[in-house]
């Protein structure tokens, strides 16, 4: 599987186009702008993420893509690594938000929204597990990875990595698009129409983000979410997942036990696993 470059540029007019189409109701602004990127394509890499900060530290600007048809060494949550034999989507964006640092765990939120958001939008019923998981029939269809760089407290430089299966195989917990869609002429199905899909989407989400606000992104990130209302263990302690706060953390509410009453209390990412039922 390979990426034609005319076939993406065309991809992404299209992408343009009907998202445009979409948000031309009167009281909406649009989050769909018309965005320059520079892609820089790449047959094998160690990791899009990685490639893209060699590009930002050689004078690459914002909206700098980095897109391999395979990865050797990609990054995964957690220090995990990222399987990516040909056939999956590896893109990276790169932005400068100049925003605090302790809001960098919104920028995956933002992502993961616009790219759920989006991919729903051609058929494909995307659901999102805290914090960065895409997920379809209950199982993983992809993920994000936000690396930043701060400066005085100060996020100047991101990169927003992500991978999608699309017609790559799959462990247990994961499903790829090919599987799901039954319609063969779903234009998700080229490389080249999802990472435009992709691309706008995110886009669309982080200008959303930066326009209306995390106050009123969390509503909508957490009406894709699986986990609300599921049934929890923290240190022994059973809880129920309530939501997610305005850092990104996620909000459960332990129940009463013994003399402890009910509270509510903030986890990070990475500190409990909500796994794939
Ligand atoms: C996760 O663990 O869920 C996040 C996975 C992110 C993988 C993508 S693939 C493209 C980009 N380059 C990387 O090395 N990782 C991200």
């Amino acid at each position: 599987m390979g990426f034609d470059r005319q076939q993406f540029a065309a991809a992404l007019e299209s992408v343009r186009c009907r998202r445009k189409a979409l948000e031309r109701s009167p009281n909406r602004q649009s989050d769909t702008q018309d965005l320059d990127f520079s892609v820089h394509l790449f047959e094998t890499l160690p990791s899009t993420n990685q490639k893209l900060w060699e590009l930002l530290d050689a004078g690459a600007g914002p909206l700098t893509v980095a897109i391999a048809i395979q990865q050797e060494a990609g990054r995964g949550q957690w220090g995990r690594q990222w399987h990516s034999p040909p056939g999956g989507l590896y893109l990276s964006v790169a932005l400068a938000p100049n925003l605090p640092a302790q809001q960098s765990g919104q920028l995956t939120i933002c992502s993961a929204w616009g790219i759920a958001t989006i991919l729903r939008e051609y058929d494909l019923p995307v659901l999102l597990k805290w914090p960065n998981d895409l997920v379809l029939s209950g199982l993983k269809l992809g993920g994000i990875l936000s690396e930043t760089r701060v400066q005085q407290g100060r996020i100047t430089k991101a990169v927003i990595g992500v991978g999608i299966n699309l017609a790559n195989p799959v462990p247990e917990t994961g499903i790829n698009i090919q599987s799901f869609l039954t319609d063969l002429t779903n234009p998700v199905l080229s490389l080249e129409m999802l990472a435009a899909i992709t691309l706008v989407g995110l886009m669309s989400g982080y200008h959303f983000w930066q326009r209306e606000g995390i106050d009123t992104l969390l509503p909508a990130y957490a009406n894709l979410l699986t986990s609300i209302g599921r049934s929890v263990l923290v240190d022994g302690r059973p809880g129920v997942v309530v939501g997610v706060a305005l850092n990104g953390d996620l909000r459960v509410r332990l129940l009463p036990k013994g003399f402890a009453p009910s509270s509510e209390i903030y986890l990070k990412p990475g500190t409990i696993s909500l796994g794939y039922e």
